[in-house]
Parts: C-alpha cells; sequence; structure tokens
C-alpha cells in the first residue's frame, strides 16, 4: 500500500474525473433497490456520471455492492474504487437500542461494543462507511432525532461520541478497520429552533465552542476521517456554504483533516435559504466554503467543471478536496483490496449468537426504571399485558432500514413462557367486562411507534395517544396496579399518567432483543440500571428543558418566588431529570471524600463508599457535578464533569475512585478560549442530582 503515491494518481486525472470523486449517488442509479432518506429527485444520470462517480450511498447487501464495483472498475478509466456510505446507526442487522436509550448506559465500553459488531455486520454486508456518530447534543423532546443523539449532557455526548468512532474504526482508521465512521453533523443540528426539524439555528459562538464542539472534537480525536456538515444554519448561514464553520472551526480550531461530506442535497438547499441563485451558485458557495463532498445534490456532478474554468472555484482547492478523498480510500485499504467488505458474508456473521447477546445486553442497560411504588417491581404475581406494543414487534425504532422486525420475537411469545401472565388484547376486557378479578396487575406496553420519531419527526403533542392515557387511567380507577412500558425515541409528555402508575419503565426503544430484555428487567432477572440521559419534561411548554440550565439574574427559590424566573403554571423542574434512574437494590453514598482545594492543572479525585443494602447486584452510575461559582461568563448550576459505572455486589460496601479531570473545570470565555477560574467551585457527588453530598473546593494557581 505504502507504493500508492496520491500525487502522482491526482496529476493523472481529468476535470471530469477530478469532479467525479467529488461527487456521491445513490445506489438506485445503478440497481434499483437502495433504502434511502431525502427526496429522491429524479436526474438524468448518464453513464459518464455514474463511472465518475467517487463515492455510492445506499446499497444495501453485499452482492449489489461488489457488482457495483466490479462494472465500476470495469468502466472507469483511472481504477480509483468506489467507496460505499450507509446510516448504521444502531446496529446493522441485529438491532440495539437507539442512540438515546444506548446514552442511557452511561457505560462507554458498551457503546464501543456496540459499534464494533455493528462494524463486523455492515462490513459483511457491503457498508464501508457509517454516517454515524451523531454527535449533536439534543435539548428539545420536539424533534425527532432525540433518538439518535446521546441526550442533553456535553460532557456525555463528549464521552460517547468516542466510544462510537472507537468501536467501528478500532485505534485508528488503517486497512484493519472495519468502517470508517463519519461524525454528524456539523454543526449545532440539536438546536433547531422550536424542535421543528431542518429549521434555523442560532446561537452564540461562545456557547457552540463549549457546549457543542466538544462532542464533534472527541469524535476526531478518536480518529472519525469524515464530518457531515449539517442542513442547519450558524450564524445566518447553512453549514453547507459556512467557510468560517468549516475551515476556521472545523479545519484549524478542531484539527479535522479528512474529508467533509454534505447531507443529502444540502448543497442545492441553498436555493430554498435564498442564499444561491441556481445550482452553480450553490456549488460555488459551497466547494469554496470547504464542502468536499455533495452527497446528491447533483450541483457538483452539473456545475463544477464549468466552476473550474471560470476561476469561480480554483482547481487547487478542487485538487485539495480530490487529495482527502483519495487519502481516505488509501488509508482505509481501498487501493489494495477494492472489494473490501464487498464480499457477502452475511450468513456467517448476521445475528449470531454473540452479536444478538450483546444486543440483549445493551437492551438491560438502556431501559430505565423510571418509578417503582411500594416496589411493585420485579413482578411477583399474576398479572395481565396489554397494550399496542404486546404483539407490534416495532421495537427496533428509527434508523433500523436492515433490522427485520418480523425477525424480533413479540412481547406476546416470550412472555407466555410466564404462568402468572394473562395477554390480554384489548383493556376494554378489563375494564368494562371486569372479568379479570384474578389479576391485580396490569402491565401496559404503550408509546410510539418507530416512524413517530427520527428524520423529519417533530411533534408538538408529545403526549401518549389519548387512548392509551384513558386506558391507563380506566385500569387505575377500577383499582388495578398499572406498569407502563413507554416506547418512545424522544422524551414524552407521561404527565398525564404518571400519578395513574404505579410503575413506569421507559424504554426507548430497546432493538432485537427488546421482549427478552424487557422480559428479564419486570419478572427481575435483570437489575435495571440505567439513568436517563435527557430528562422528560412536565408538559411541552417547557422545551427546551434540560437540566444543566442557568440559574438567571432571579433564580427561583423557596424563599423568593415572585418576579423570579419561573412559570405561573407550571413547575421550572422536569418530570424526571437527566440522571435518574432506580434499580431494584437499596444502593447508598455512605461516604465521599475529595480535597478542599487542587491547583489548576490538577485532577480532582474522589472517593465514593457505596453500600448495597440488599440481595441484588446492582450496577450504579456514580455522577460528579460542578458549578464555578464566580466565572467570567454564567455558569450552569450543575454540570456533569465525570461519572463511573459501578458494579456493587449484593450486600456490600465498596470504595470507588472517580476522576474529575482538571480540564473540565474550565469553560469557553467571552474570548473563545478555554480557561479555567481560580476560587470556589461546588462539587456534588450522587447517584443522581436529587441526592447529592456537596463540597465547596478552592481552586489554586
Ligand atoms: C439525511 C440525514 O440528516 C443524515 O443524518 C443521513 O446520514 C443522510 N440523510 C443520509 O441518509
Amino acid at each position: 500500500m505504502s507504493n500508492i503515491n496520491l500525487e502522482q494518481i491526482l496529476k493523472t486525472l481529468t476535470v471530469e474525473e477530478k469532479v467525479g470523486q467529488l461527487v456521491q449517488l445513490a445506489g438506485v442509479y445503478y440497481i434499483n433497490q437502495s433504502e434511502i432518506t431525502g427526496p429522491l429527485a429524479k436526474f438524468d444520470i448518464t453513464d459518464t456520471h455514474k463511472y465518475t462517480a467517487g463515492s455510492i450511498i445506499g446499497v444495501n447487501n453485499a452482492k449489489d455492492a461488489y457488482q457495483i464495483q466490479k462494472e465500476y472498475l470495469e468502466n472507469c478509466r483511472h481504477k480509483i474504487p468506489l467507496l460505499f456510505m450507509a446510516d448504521v446507526i444502531h446496529g446493522s442487522h441485529t438491532m440495539y437500542p437507539v442512540p438515546l436509550g444506548m446514552s442511557c448506559s452511561f457505560n462507554p465500553e458498551l457503546i464501543e461494543n456496540m459499534a464494533r459488531n455493528s462494524a463486523k455486520e455492515a462490513a459483511a454486508t457491503g457498508v464501508q462507511v457509517t454516517f454515524s456518530p451523531m454527535a449533536d447534543l439534543a435539548r428539545d423532546a420536539r424533534w425527532g432525532r432525540n433518538m439518535e443523539t446521546n441526550g442533553e449532557d456535553p460532557y456525555l455526548n463528549k464521552v460517547l461520541s468516542s466510544s462510537y468512532v472507537k468501536g467501528y474504526q478500532g485505534e485508528k482508521l488503517s486497512a484493519e478497520s472495519e468502517l470508517i465512521s463519519c461524525v454528524k453533523h456539523f454543526a449545532g443540528y440539536g438546536l433547531v429552533e422550536a424542535g421543528r426539524e431542518y429549521n434555523y439555528v442560532d446561537l452564540s459562538k461562545r456557547v457552540l465552542n463549549e457546549f457543542h464542539y466538544p462532542a464533534y472534537k472527541s469524535a476526531i480525536d478518536s480518529g472519525a476521517k469524515m464530518v457531515m456538515s449539517a442542513f442547519n444554519t450558524i450564524e445566518s448561514i447553512p453549514a453547507t456554504a459556512n467557510e468560517d464553520l468549516l475551515k476556521n472551526d472545523l479545519r484549524k480550531k478542531l484539527g479535522f483533516d479528512g474529508v467533509v461530506i454534505s447531507d443529502w442535497a444540502a448543497v442545492t438547499e441553498l436555493i430554498n435559504h435564498k442564499l444561491a441563485a441556481d445550482f452553480k451558485d450553490a456549488a460555488r458557495q459551497c466547494a469554496n466554503a470547504g464542502v468536499d463532498i455533495d452527497m446528491m445534490s447533483m450541483a457538483y456532478l452539473t456545475e463544477l467543471e464549468d466552476l473550474i474554468q471560470t476561476g469561480e472555484v480554483d482547481i487547487k482547492l478542487i485538487d485539495e478536496m480530490v487529495m482527502n478523498v483519495l487519502k481516505l480510500k488509501k488509508d482505509y485499504g481501498l487501493f489494495t483490496d477494492p472489494f473490501k467488505n464487498l464480499i457477502d458474508k452475511s450468513d456467517d456473521v448476521i445475528g449470531c449468537e454473540e452479536l444478538v447477546a450483546d444486543a440483549k445486553k445493551a437492551a438491560d442497560e438502556s431501559i430505565v426504571l423510571l418509578k417503582n411504588d411500594n416496589n411493585i417491581l420485579p413482578l411477583s404475581n399474576k398479572y395481565a399485558i396489554v397494550g399496542h406494543h404486546v404483539t407490534s414487534r416495532d421495537y427496533n425504532g428509527p434508523w433500523s432500514w436492515q433490522g427485520d422486525i418480523t425477525k424480533n420475537e413479540s412481547i406476546k411469545v416470550v412472555f407466555s413462557k410466564d404462568s402468572n401472565v394473562t395477554i390480554v388484547e384489548e383493556a376494554s376486557k378489563i375494564i368494562d367486562i371486569q372479568d379479570y378479578e384474578y389479576v391485580d396487575t396490569v402491565v401496559v406496553f404503550v408509546g410510539e411507534k418507530s416512524n413517530e420519531s427520527g428524520e423529519a419527526k417533530s411533534k408538538t403533542n408529545i403526549k401518549l395517544n389519548v387512548n392509551e392515557i384513558e386506558m391507563i387511567k380506566s385500569l387505575k380507577l377500577i383499582g388495578k396496579k398499572v406498569i407502563t412500558v413507554v416506547f418512545a425515541g424522544r422524551p414524552l409528555d407521561i404527565s398525564d399518567i404518571d400519578m395513574y402508575c404505579d410503575a413506569i419503565v421507559y424504554a426507548w426503544f430497546p432493538g432485537s432483543m427488546a421482549a427478552q430484555s424487557l422480559y428479564d428487567i419486570l419478572t427481575g432477572r435483570v437489575n435495571p440500571s440505567a439513568k436517563l440521559s435527557m430528562s422528560l419534561p412536565r408538559n411541552v411548554g417547557q422545551c427546551p428543558i434540560y437540566y444543566n440550565s442557568y440559574s438567571t439574574g432571579r433564580p427561583l427559590s423557596k424563599a423568593i418566588d415572585t418576579y423570579v424566573s419561573k412559570y405561573i403554571d407550571q413547575a421550572n423542574t422536569p418530570l424526571y431529570t437527566f440522571g435518574s434512574g432506580l434499580t431494584y437494590s437499596n444502593v447508598q453514598v455512605k461516604r465521599v471524600d475529595f480535597s478542599d482545594s487542587i491547583i489548576v492543572g490538577d485532577d480532582l479525585i474522589i472517593k465514593v463508599e457505596l453500600e448495597n443494602n440488599s440481595k441484588h447486584e446492582a450496577k450504579e452510575v456514580i455522577q460528579v457535578y460542578i458549578n464555578d461559582l464566580v466565572a467570567s461568563v454564567i455558569r450552569p448550576d450543575n454540570e456533569l464533569k465525570a461519572f463511573r459505572k459501578v458494579t456493587v455486589d449484593a450486600n456490600s460496601t465498596a470504595t470507588y475512585e472517580v476522576k474529575v479531570d482538571s480540564f473540565e473545570f474550565g469553560y469557553i470565555g467571552s474570548d473563545l478560549n478555554h480557561r479555567i477560574d481560580t476560587g470556589e467551585f461546588e462539587v456534588k457527588v450522587g447517584l443522581s442530582l436529587e441526592n447529592t453530598t456537596n463540597k465547596i473546593i478552592r481552586m489554586e494557581k
């Protein structure tokens, strides 16, 4: 591979061939079977276009991908292989929980392993690049793509985004890597105004640098060699045409030296943004701004050659863009093996025991027990199950185009092995006929369908549907104990049912092993351990709501509650907060030790003694929050700065160390540089924000 001279290859390319490397076409133009998202406008794609394009999106099996590559190499002059890209987001064929669910595990190793397994399946089925991780910080429950994020916290997002990249690529991108990881969507896509998909984003450069960049940066530092630009605007310029964002911030500040790809058709969307007059203008702006590959807008395909000829896009810039693409192909080993990942190995890999077992573990650690009054769970007596998800098998969630739901075992099938269960088709049978006196507990499986969240699935009503709410109320009113299991791709407003439920289990979309995992959790075979990575609002009017908000000049307090920052009709707090989630054990923090002062540049080492006073081993998440008490820009009252998931044996006490990296005491100042203040910090340590041991420490020079 080392004798591949990219400079030499570049010299031999015609302008048309150079442009080709910067064009991505959908697989449908080659073989009519691809799964793609976004409007597929009709374009007149000729054989010349097909055999000069540099990459393909959305071919869904290795046999087709192999055939396309073979024909391509036979028909193109330069013999530079195509690169095959797709969205492998939370598993390829064996589905894991949606990323928002995965992030509730607070378990970086679990996520890295999930990404490694997805890479194995994807590599056996014709994919070379995945458009994952999505490192966008999410804060508004109305947005459909929350399901694809790591939630509302910048620190958790930073840690987990890195795990995805390491899992997909290994230590660094090389010929040994199974998948290339493309981090997206640069930048700030999670802040679309009012949670409406593809909408305008407005945020200060300081906040962008402080809360949003760290996760993209950690993905880049972990080796991601592709970045997708976002659909949204930053400072009133769409990211895809934003030179300051892509050149100054992404390349210079974050040190990215790989390939920038646009999102689907985002280049020509400049026309809708009323920033470009036509395709040519759009292509000119995006190429000059720093987008290397145009995903499916066709503007590069039809306009770049002319723009080069007129000098509106410098050929030197084109050469740099092409080199980025060639380097990626070389580093991944495509020049030595153009058919890498294109040999069909699906029979050996898909659904193999190890992958399925890991998907089960991931589901076990992603399902959040929010409420468990009088320890009604785990189930011990006779119970009935009801609700549309009992039979739906629709447990994979969005972005599971290869995950066949007919292969999922239904909740009905899995639970039917339990002698305590009665499966009820309609709740009305219990409510109207009162035929079920012998069951005093009903588990209802309700919530979103997969197609209610994900891309282009913004909502203004984030409640359960009216029938489900009525069913839960009625069951409670006739005296049943009600356990509600909620499927969702976003934090829903469940305040209508909260008071009628004895227990609430927030399942997200747990993937292929959903039913098995829910069975094990509800019956106590698995002790739940997940914590919310995104707060659940009390109603949609609170959105965006997140735990790490600012105190404001007029904070609400016990002492003062008028003319302060609050609603007159609702609390400021969410219904369930970030970091909360129960287990079946009783683990308490017995002792927390750390020094009263540290020197700028020192890490803070915290010793936490936990006691598990129960007969169940438990996984708990030690959470460390800080508050910089006097700073040069406003600070959130609570900021997660370290966490550690630990396993505490039954009836035991153990001490764990958690380190807060010195860097984490800092923030981005108004000059956009990172700084650490001397002075006082409040440090809060606990198993949730609701119950912490607090101490003020001094940061000294
Ligand atoms: C649009 C989505 O925004 C992006 O995340 C995805 O990777 C592309 N479509 C390709 O499917």
